[in-house]
């Protein structure tokens, strides 16, 4: 810590040794993560917002990424790529719709911001929309859609951007006009703390981009990856982007990657030059082939049957919760394992980060909602180790709710 505190971030020790939370990530494996030097062991249900989706180290993924180890590395992101070609036509295979062409990068920031680029590029106008409180990574362009509190420290903000409140048909038909380049969501915003939709919220904002000749974006960059219970979030609302990105989770947890996923037209705005964009680590060749085993792993129908039925039950234990917890607890923010714990005021989000803590649980609150906290836990837990949570958050809601005098 002292190091930490020396060479990185003072205050962010200093934040983290005020609340009480002085963890520093040691052994981890499956669903836990202990203390670099004492006993502690935490389950984690943050998985930095699904990067863990298969749990730490997945046995699996290890092997793949040792065994190409002995061939693989980089590669070059100029030329024709083996590894990059197969996961491409993965993508494609996956991907709904009509998506057929990969684009990857590093990072989500990065692949938002080349999925903004390409919006641009292909539609030749400049106006984007996304969501108040909607976060899609803090790069250039992904920046530049989120809150004022994010850009305004960092100079002047970038014309063409504009916020609507999430889930606001009417409020994305006013500003929808015809400089309206693409309209950016994601399909479930953690960092708003997870609100869900209307069901026919994403038909009719297919039906305004239809209209205005705009794009559709869905960062999946959470959603992903059979979070929800279906491969993309998307998927249960019964729509096709234009474009749909993803990242964490594609890692696997051992090799950064990301996704731009689009159209074939789309495609078209590379054709004039097809190196007016690279990423030197983008679809790096051995993060692949670590992707294509997430690929082959997370599409798999009984994996996914999975995550629904541990989406039931959970659906079941917070109801129960709810009444035994009604001062603190308002309900369950829910599409399969994206989930958000909403309660009743700002400071319970903080309170309740801090009792899971104490309670074995790692689990973040929200945080442009600080109501809700944001609680994802790996896809991959057994019935047995869900309960275990849940009787973990129903002490941890207890000494919320004593903490706060509720
Ligand atoms: C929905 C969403 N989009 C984009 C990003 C940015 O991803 P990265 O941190 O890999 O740049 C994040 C990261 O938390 C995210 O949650």
């Amino acid at each position: 810590m002292e190091r930490f505190a020396r060479y990185l971030s003072p205050e962010k020790v200093a934040f983290f040794q005020s609340v009480g939370i002085d963890f520093v990530f040691g052994r981890r494996e499956g669903p836990y993560v202990w203390d670099v030097e004492g006993p502690r062991r935490l389950i984690n249900c943050h998985c930095n917002g699904g990067v863990f989706n298969l749990g730490h180290r997945h046995p699996e993924i290890i092997r793949v990424l040792k065994e190409n180890l002995s061939e693989l590395d980089i590669g070059n992101h100029h030329f024709i790529s083996e590894p990059r070609a197969r996961l491409a036509k993965k993508m494609a295979e996956l991907s709904p719709g009509d998506i057929t062409n990969t684009i990857f990068g590093v990072s989500g920031g990065e692949a938002i911001d080349l999925a903004l680029k390409v919006a641009r590029g292909y539609t030749g106008r400049h106006k984007i929309i996304s969501a108040s409180g909607a976060y899609h990574g803090h790069t250039g362009l992904a920046l530049a859609t989120g809150d004022a509190k994010y850009r305004d420290p960092f100079g002047p903000n970038l014309p063409g951007f504009v916020q609507i409140p999430f889930n606001d048909v009417s409020a994305l038909a006013a500003e929808m006009d015809e400089n309206t380049a693409a309209v950016i969501f994601e399909t479930i915003p953690a960092t708003l703390g997870m609100p869900i939709p209307d069901p026919d919220f994403y038909s009719n904002v297919k039906k305004a981009c239809e209209r205005h000749g705009a794009l559709l974006i869905v960062d999946e960059i959470q959603t992903g990856l059979g979070r929800t219970g279906t491969l993309w979030g998307c998927e249960q609302f019964g729509i096709v982007p234009d474009i749909l990105v993803t990242g964490k989770g594609l890692s696997g947890g051992i090799y950064p990657i990301s996704a731009t996923c689009l159209r074939s037209d789309l495609n078209g705005v590379f054709s004039k030059d097809p190196f007016i964009h690279i990423s030197t680590f983008g679809g790096a060749e051995i993060g692949c082939e670590v992707a294509l085993a997430v690929l082959e792993l997370s599409s798999n129908p009984d994996f996914l049957q999975h995550v629904n039925a541990l989406a039931a039950f959970f659906k079941g234990a917070f109801k129960s919760l709810q009444s035994k917890h009604p001062q603190i607890l308002v309900g369950l923010r829910q599409l399969g394992l994206m989930m958000g714990i909403e309660m009743v005021n700002e400071m319970c989000g903080p309170v309740l980060s801090k009792t899971m803590f104490d309670n074995g649980v790692l689990s973040v609150y929200a945080n442009n909602d600080t109501r809700v906290s944001q609680f994802l836990p790996p896809l991959i837990i057994d019935m047995e180790l869900a309960e275990e949570i849940m009787q973990r958050v129903d002490r941890a809601l207890e000494d919320a709710r004593r903490m706060l005098e509720l």
